[in-house]
């Protein structure tokens, strides 16, 4: 009897795949960048002018989305998209930006791109104005505030997007070409999101991450000048390039709050690349950034296992003094680096500056890993960083 089943059996369960073929469709970000094709079901494709494209902005794409768990993808062609991008929604949300160097941010191909800054200094107008994308599941989430506490979140305020991943994209804000207030390439609080060879440009305050936020950066561009990595949450940001545009306050401006869930909030720049933008600013900005400075005392940076150019300070950080008060404790605060190496590296002058920490093998092993410092990294794109997709 078993000759005669088996034939209808395996009819059976190729009738059942062949039925629903996206149950079949072997998916490859790669080939969904390059070519549109085996992308996962349901892909939303945002154009500018394209038949393809079922929406014309990023933002109608992600207003589009079902407000449920569901996990949902997004492929945004070829061109410059001149819009803010605010996302709220809890479920997944996978951003591809049109490519075929999908494993190279320098040749990205998408842009997302607005101009505001803040000039405001009287507290009225808020930093996340600025910013061409905002990840965070209300506005008072993603409020910078003032002072060294911020923005009082309320407490029963829902976490956001818990897997939020974008790949080559590049987000520019053009407000100036030089420091002139903050100005937000990406705002991202109470809410994990992954970043892959993706574009940060800006001047001042590019990279915000704030409250409860956890944002891993891999093999990404970061650029600014004045504190443009700073934040209350979690930062890692691995294998990139932080490129300086000029100097002023410092790489990092950390703040560290009694408001965030015991995570080891700060940002930790490792295996990466510090350098001036280019060869033009190179010799007017030597041995002038400060690598970080402290938002309030409970800063807290690691450079690790990275190359510093000669832009980088002797001193390496420097300390933050406000109505003559400094804001560096010794003990509180961590500037510290880690297996640094490079023109930029000046230990005499690291230990005279007296606010930049060494660290050993012992005390960085407590940092050591983005599980340490996140707690949960599910959301973290492991095949990517492995270089398996
Ligand atoms: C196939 O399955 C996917 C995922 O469950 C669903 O979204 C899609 O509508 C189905 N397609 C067809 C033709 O039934
Ligand atoms: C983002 O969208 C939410 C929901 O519509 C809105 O409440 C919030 O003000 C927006 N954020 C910004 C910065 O515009
Ligand atoms: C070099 O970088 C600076 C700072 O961003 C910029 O103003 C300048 O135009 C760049 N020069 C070249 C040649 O790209
Ligand atoms: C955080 O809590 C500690 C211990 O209670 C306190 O010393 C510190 O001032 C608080 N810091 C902030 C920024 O609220
Ligand atoms: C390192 O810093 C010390 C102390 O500030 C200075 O005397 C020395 O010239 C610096 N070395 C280099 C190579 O720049």
């Amino acid at each position: 009897m078993l000759p005669y089943l088996l034939p209808s059996l395996l009819g059976l369960l190729l009738y059942t795949l062949g039925a629903n073929t996206s149950a079949i469709q072997h998916v490859s970000r790669q080939t969904c960048q390059s070519t549109g094709t085996h992308c996962p079901p349901g892909t939303l494709i945002v154009g500018s002018n394209s038949k393809k494209a079922s929406h014309k902005t990023l933002q109608s794409a992600i207003n589009s989305l079902p407000h449920d768990a569901s996990p949902q993808t997004i492929l945004i062609l070829e061109g410059v998209y001149t819009e803010q991008v605010n996302v709220t929604r809890a479920g997944p949300i996978t951003i591809l930006g049109q490519t075929s160097n999908s494993k190279d941010a320098t040749k990205n191909r998408v842009t997302i791109t607005w101009k505001a800054g803040n000039r405001d200094s009287t507290g009225n107008f808020d930093n996340v104005y600025s910013s061409v994308m905002v990840v965070a599941p209300t506005l008072e989430s993603s409020l910078t505030g003032s002072g060294t506490t911020g923005w009082p979140v309320p407490e029963d305020t829902p976490f956001g997007n818990r897997d939020f991943r974008v790949y080559n994209v590049d987000f520019v804000n053009t407000w100036a070409d030089y420091s002139d207030g903050p100005a937000h390439a990406l705002s991202l609080s109470r809410a994990n999101g992954g970043f892959y060879y993706c574009g940060f440009y800006s001047y001042q305050d590019t990279i915000y991450i704030g409250k409860l936020g956890n944002a891993y950066f891999y093999s990404s561009i970061i650029a600014g000048q004045t504190d443009f990595l700073y934040g209350f949450g979690t930062a890692w940001i691995q294998s990139s390039a932080i490129q300086l545009r000029g100097c002023g306050g410092g790489i990092t401006a950390w703040k560290g709050t009694n408001t965030t869930t015991p995570n080891k909030y700060g940002v930790y720049i490792v295996d990466s690349d510090v350098r001036a933008a280019n060869s033009s600013i190179a010799p007017d900005i030597k041995g002038k950034c400060a690598l970080g400075r402290p938002w309030n005392s409970q800063h807290r940076s690691i450079f690790a296992r990275s190359y510093e150019d000669g832009s980088i300070k002797p001193q390496g950080y420097v300390d933050w003094i406000v109505s003559g008060v400094p804001r560096y404790e010794r003990g509180v605060t961590l500037m510290a680096e880690y297996r640094v190496y490079g023109p930029g590296v000046n230990e005499t002058a690291r230990i005279e500056g007296g606010v930049t920490d060494v660290l050993g093998p012992r005390e960085w092993e407590k940092f050591s890993t983005p599980q340490k410092v996140f707690g949960d990294t599910r959301w973290v794109d492991w095949s990517a960083v492995q270089g398996r997709n």
